[in-house]
């Protein structure tokens, strides 16, 4: 019989398979138009945290010396979006009746671009800035859709969405971190590179299947002007902030 040790049942009690373990939907009051949003909502949160395996791959294919250089960071991080992957579409499952064989179909069978981020994959250090633009963007839009969650009165979608949120967290400062660690003689750069990185996510007409810069939609639930006016600072605060 293979015995857990303590440690690793702690890391796996927190995941997707744990907290959505026999998971299904109260009923639901839902007008056709919220069932349809949800849905929506669902489907985008499954390729958004699917594509994180993509940009891994893109990355490793591009400059593979890199993800052996970052791997501390990376593998903790990939790991936790395949689980996000993996939670949302067990809920989107559950939502809408599909075999999760159907909904992986649909979800890989999409094209990715990253010719936009090239000049972001060659340079580590805006390679991290970019994961820290992106996560703390994520963390914000998680954190708002918590209290959107707890109205399905389903505590497994309640925990869910809040471990969610906790893990894009994490992320923010993981690689806030590994920027100081490794490039605090680059930290002059990061303004310029983020009012970038801004430029080309607002820029992108469509989703290309990144990961990262899907945030240009009418119905994204972040502002431009939150971005530019809040979320950047944020960031150029951390970064310059001594732990
Ligand atoms: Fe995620
Ligand atoms: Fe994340």
């Amino acid at each position: 019989m293979i015995r857990q040790s303590n440690k690793e049942q702690l890391k796996y009690s927190n995941n997707a398979f744990e907290i959505l373990k026999g998971f299904s939907f109260p009923p639901l009051e839902l007008s056709r138009t919220e069932k349809l949003e949800w849905q929506d909502i669902f489907f985008d949160s499954i390729i958004t945290e699917y594509d994180a395996r993509r940009l891994y791959w893109h990355i490793d294919a591009k400059n593979p010396d890199l993800t052996i250089e970052l791997e501390d960071t990376l593998k903790p991080w990939l790991r936790d979006e395949i689980d996000h992957a993996y939670g949302f579409s067990l809920i989107y499952s559950a939502y809408t009746g599909l075999p999760l064989d159907e909904i992986a179909l649909d979800v890989e069978t999409r094209k990715s671009d990253f010719s936009s981020l090239d000049a972001f994959i060659s340079d580590p250090f805006k390679l991290l800035i970019l994961f820290a633009y992106d996560e703390i963007i994520t963390t914000h839009v998680y954190h708002r859709s918590i209290k959107k969650y707890d109205y399905f009165k389903s505590p497994q979608l309640s925990t869910w969405i809040r471990k969610a949120k906790k893990d894009e967290t994490k992320h923010f400062f993981l690689f806030i971190e590994k920027i100081k660690l490794m490039y605090s003689h680059r930290l002059p750069e990061a303004p310029s590179v983020l009012k970038h990185l801004f430029k080309l996510d607002f820029e992108k007409r469509d989703y290309t299947g990144t990961f990262v810069l899907d945030h240009n939609t009418i119905d994204y639930p972040i502002s431009q002007t939150e971005i530019e006016k809040t979320i950047i600072p944020t960031i150029i605060k951390k970064l310059n902030t001594t732990t």
